[in-house]
């Protein structure tokens, strides 16, 4: 989703917004620009396309102080004329969220006579700030009277060239960090813009403003109280968000899935035992008397969810329910306060996701907790208990570590819960997380099948759609592999249960709808193979991922490849490992853009 970058320094701040546009390039986007105070004037460069076409645009381009933007259309197709920054008079602005009321904005302000020249929500904050300079010439307090008319999500970033030497910013709803440094003062969407020129981040608030010199930071409410918000010094190394020797985000990421997966469980320590507190310190207090779970989650996060429900039930005994959030967030449900609400998501930023958990808050449910991969977003800021996956910075669109690594987190919380509920002896629990101290090295035997994938991967390039089945809480898994491959190759995918066969989709198998089936060693791969018999005498051709132990032969049309070991409750984070690389080598041999699929945001903060 759009990402925003702004600097006032002592120097040239134009290779550090290009280059801060390039870390937000994952976030997705269809143009750019960027606007610097040049003189007396406004220096504006914007391109459909790269950020790369940008920086050769805006080459001969310096100053000290500007803003630059990444957009992902919304109001408007992609276009140079749509693209950020808009100018109006001596002011630019960019923008990232949704303006609800651009539209009696837009009428207003035309009746006052400006033109507008672009199709988006945003060049009506521009309009509304130059009128409102107009009334008070001092930029912070314009931009204050003006966000205040605003309805809906934004971050902004301004710069006046009547004002030179500030930038302001302004967050309601839409990320938007500062980050601060001797040299200078900067703003960005996410804390990997910035870490090129500090560590040192400042998050806003909802309803902060902040204004940013080279020398100064000021924030304040929108009335104008002043606040302090305090320094954070950003954990993030640089080389995380590197390429290094990998040829895509995506396969670096499916790569550090080992590291990504024993960071997460390193809060469980040298214990044989976990506790409630790794969820929060009132963990304890609040989990005594939960009745039931309602997960809440988007896209990849909400398969997470899917597989936990199996876990939730079948290990702790308590009842889960898993809602998409945006459905739950429109939908009359019955309400329950002993109900544990759990949204999961990678960026803890997605707006469908924060409005769920807002809407169960509205209806009295107050034991929330949070899983997610981005600690000071606001999903986690909103929630009574927290726990933090430590994927490290996801930059690939398609989310891989981040969904193993909640699918870890969701196993802790399925122990803690089974063990609130008095359903875990202290030796079932110690064989647990025995399992989960060697996922890691489990993890890392499942991707040496990459070269055999690669070769499967070669026959997927002339196929239009695909079938996933999986069963039990493998289904879940199916349903992210279908998801995988259909967001980065463009291949049709559908997932089903395998039991479902026969009541539908048997209809489309032929020897063009190749049919991926996840076969663990568990207790229903004799039905399993009994439905895979059914898309054989079809036609269909399998690509079969059995385990070591798994009895499964290769016959005509039946390919198999084996997962190093059965891996028991804990198998659907090895399983899905295969079904990322999949995806990934038949994105390539398809020749698609893996890491910024067309389309998709990684962040997507609006509704
Ligand atoms: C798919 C993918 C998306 C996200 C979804 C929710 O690969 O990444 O489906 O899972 O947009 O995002 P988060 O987890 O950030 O809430």
């Amino acid at each position: 989703m759009c990402g925003i970058v702004a600097a006032a320094a002592g120097k040239n701040i134009v290779p550090v917004l290009v280059e801060g546009l390039k870390k937000l390039e994952y976030r997705g986007y269809d143009s750019a620009g960027l606007a610097v105070i040049s003189g007396a004037s406004i220096e504006r460069v914007r391109s459909v396309g790269r950020v790369a076409e940008l920086e050769i645009g805006s080459a001969n381009t310096q100053s000290v102080t500007g803003i630059a933007h990444t957009r992902w259309a919304t109001h408007g197709v992609p276009s140079e004329r749509n693209a950020h920054p808009h100018v109006s008079g001596s002011i630019a602005v960019v923008h990232n969220g949704i303006i609800e009321n651009y539209e009696s904005l837009r009428r207003d302000l035309t009746a006052q006579g400006y033109v507008f020249t672009s199709d988006t929500d945003t060049e009506s904050i521009a309009h509304l700030l130059e009128a409102t300079l107009k009334r008070e010439p001092d930029l912070f307090k314009a931009v204050q009277i003006t966000c205040r008319q605003l309805v809906g999500a934004y971050a902004i970033a301004v710069i006046d060239h009547s004002q030179p030497g500030k930038v302001i910013v302004a967050r309601e709803g839409s990320p938007l960090l500062l980050g601060v440094s001797d040299t200078g003062n900067y703003a960005a969407s996410d804390a990997s813009a910035l870490l090129q020129v500090t560590r040192n981040m400042v998050y806003l608030e909802n309803g902060d403003i902040a204004e940013l010199t080279a020398t100064s930071v000021k924030i304040t409410r929108l009335d104008g109280t002043p606040v302090e918000r305090p320094v954070h010094v950003s954990q993030l190394s640089a080389a995380a968000v590197e390429l290094g020797n990998y040829q895509h985000y995506m396969q670096k990421e499916i790569f550090e899935q080992p590291e990504a997966l024993a960071n997460t469980l390193e809060i469980v320590g040298g214990s044989k035992s976990i506790q409630p507190g790794i969820f929060g310190a009132d963990a304890a207090n609040l989990m005594a008397d939960v009745d039931s779970i309602l997960i809440l989650a988007c896209g990849t996060s909400s398969h997470s969810g899917f597989t936990a429900r199996y876990w939730l039930e079948a290990i702790a005994g308590v009842t889960c329910n898993v809602e998409i959030a945006s459905e739950y967030r429109y939908r009359t449900s019955v309400a329950n306060p002993r109900q544990l609400i759990v949204a999961i998501s990678q960026s803890g930023e997605t707006a469908d996701t924060l409005a769920a958990l807002r809407h169960a808050k509205s209806l009295g449910q107050m034991k929330t907790l949070a899983i997610c991969n981005v600690p000071e977003s606001a999903i986690v800021r909103e929630c009574a208990l927290r726990f933090i996956t430590r994927a490290g910075p996801e930059i690939g669109v398609a989310s891989t570590k981040a969904f193993t690594t909640q699918l870890a987190a969701l196993f802790l919380l399925t122990l803690v819960m089974a063990k609130v509920k008095e359903r875990l002896t202290p030796g079932q629990e110690s064989v647990y997380i025995d399992q989960l101290r060697h996922l890691p090295v489990a993890v890392n035997k499942v991707l040496e099948l990459e070269s055999d994938i690669e070769v499967w991967a070669k026959r997927f390039a002339d196929k239009h759609h695909a079938l996933f089945l999986g069963r039990g809480r493998h289904y879940p898994i199916a349903m992210e592999g279908a998801l995988k491959l259909k967001e980065i190759s463009y291949i049709h995918a559908e997932a089903y249960p395998a039991g479902e066969l026969k009541h539908g989709p048997l209809a489309l198998v032929d020897a063009d709808m190749p049919v991926i089936s996840i076969a663990p060693n568990d207790q229903l791969l004799d039905k399993l193979k009994s439905n895979l018999k059914e898309v054989q005498a079809r036609g269909g051709e399998l690509y079969v991922f059995a385990d070591a132990d798994s009895e499964m032969a290769e016959s005509e049309g039946v390919h198999v490849l084996r997962l190093p070991e059965h891996y028991g409750e804990l198998s659907p984070i090895l399983h899905v490992i295969p079904l990322q690389l999949l995806s990934y080598h038949v994105a390539l041999v398809k020749g698609t853009d893996v890491d910024k699929p067309r389309n998709l945001a990684k962040s997507v903060t609006v509704e």
